[in-house]
């Protein structure tokens, strides 16, 4: 798929933009802080109803206006569709489909698809598991749409689950003297609506375990044969997932984190039976302990694990493949994801960039930023913007 035009209102620095777009290489140049990467957050905004920069969506709304508004024309094939969104920070956000609005923002999901590569993807090899978490829902929910409702389902037994904890924390440090007939009913009670929660956690939690498993066995060969492209010779990329049942010992994850045979009934008992062997645990801290929300993708070259051990240049390898992992991934499932390298180039030496420029100078739509053109390589040339004073002119 492509976008064909790009609206923005109140859209970050923009008051308004109207950008026209055609498949292929379209580059938007101009100085720092001039609203290039704006511009593509937007179209990211779109395809997974999030930022890559900030969590929240107050920050997306110009500085004194009361909403932002990002609509797009999505082509696919022959079909044409208008999607639109109504950003509306403390209040619930609207979305528009071919001006209907008889949908919600989630229904948005999967009409834009997007594979962004940006300076922060560094992060992703050197950061917290948080940011690997993060890249793996974001692309089972890019694959499957419907996870979104499953992700924030877990999110909301979580927090349920830990809000009980936590109570039964408090109750036990300072509800009645311990052996009151009171003392003794209350902790009894929480005890057994713990274990309606553990069942609530274990269910969705499988069913987001079996997806992002699924993910890491489809992404594993693709991960591997872009290093391979990028940096010769300095694989095998090895991608594990270390998650709670993973120790072997029953139902779940087998040790070296693959298990992608695993079937979701038994990833629900492995992480039914985790969760009850860690409940002292969790009533000491008053929070759950083992679940989707703790677990990690550990990102290995060679037998090392490259956190901790991979060079810089390595780092930035590893991160780029996992892009174009999910790029190629997406690719094959039959629709073309946007591919958007905002101001990656100027990250990377010069062989990384060449490399890099060649494996995506043949996506359906390649929306790059730079502060100068001389970091685009040639094979990249195609449209150009320049973006400066809030303006998008075409050159
Ligand atoms: N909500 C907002 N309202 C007004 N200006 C904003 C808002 N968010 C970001 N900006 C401005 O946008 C500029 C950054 O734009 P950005 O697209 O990141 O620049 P770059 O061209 O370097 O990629 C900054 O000057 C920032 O102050
Ligand atoms: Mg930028």
């Amino acid at each position: 798929m492509h976008v064909t035009h790009l609206s923005l209102a109140d859209f970050r620095s923009y008051e308004r933009a109207e950008v026209s777009l055609g498949p292929g290489v379209t580059t938007f140049v101009g100085p720092n802080g001039q609203g290039k990467t704006n511009l593509v957050e937007a179209v990211g905004y779109l395809a997974s109803l999030g930022s890559h920069r900030v969590s929240s969506d107050a920050p997306l709304v110009r500085m004194g206006a009361q909403r932002a508004v990002v609509r797009a024309l999505v082509r696919q094939g022959d079909r044409q569709q208008l999607v639109e969104l109504e950003l509306n920070p403390g209040k619930a956000n609207r979305a528009r489909i071919n001006r209907s609005s008889q949908v919600k923002p989630r229904d948005v999901l999967g009409i834009v698809r997007t594979v962004l590569f940006a300076p922060e993807d560094l992060s992703l090899v050197k950061g917290d598991p948080g940011e690997r978490r993060g890249f793996l829902d974001e692309l089972v929910t890019a694959r499957s749409p419907r996870m979104a409702g499953v992700r924030s389902d877990y999110d909301r037994v979580l927090k349920q689950r830990n809000s009980l904890l936590k109570s039964a924390v408090m109750a036990r440090r300072y509800g009645g003297r311990p052996g009151t007939p009171s003392a003794t009913k209350s902790a009894g009670a929480d005890t057994s609506t713990l274990d309606v929660w553990d069942e609530h956690l274990a269910r969705v939690g499988a069913e987001l375990l079996a997806r992002r498993l699924e993910l890491i066995s489809a992404l594993r060969p693709l991960a591997d044969k872009a290093y391979e492209r990028l940096a010769p010779g300095g694989g095998p990329v090895g991608l594990e997932y270390k998650g709670a049942p993973a120790d072997g010992s029953r139902g779940g994850l087998d040790a070296d984190g693959r298990g992608a045979a695993v079937s979701p009934a038994e990833l629900y008992d492995g992480l039914l039976a985790a969760l009850r062997d860690s409940r002292r645990a969790e009533m000491e801290r008053g929070v759950t302990l083992v679940g989707p929300h703790r677990d990690d993708l550990v990102l290995k070259l060679g037998e090392l694990p490259a956190k901790g051990y991979a060079s810089h240049g390595e780092s930035w390898s590893l991160a780029l493949s996992l892009r174009l992992a999910s790029y190629e991934l997406l690719k094959s499932e039959g629709n073309e994801p946007v591919l958007v390298l905002d101001d990656v180039f100027a990250e990377l030496d010069v062989q990384r960039r060449a490399r890099l420029a060649e494996l995506v100078a043949s996506g359906e739509q390649v929306l790059v930023t730079a502060a100068v053109p001389e970091d685009v390589p040639e094979v990249l040339a195609g449209a150009r913007f320049c973006v400066a004073g809030g303006e998008v002119v075409a050159e």
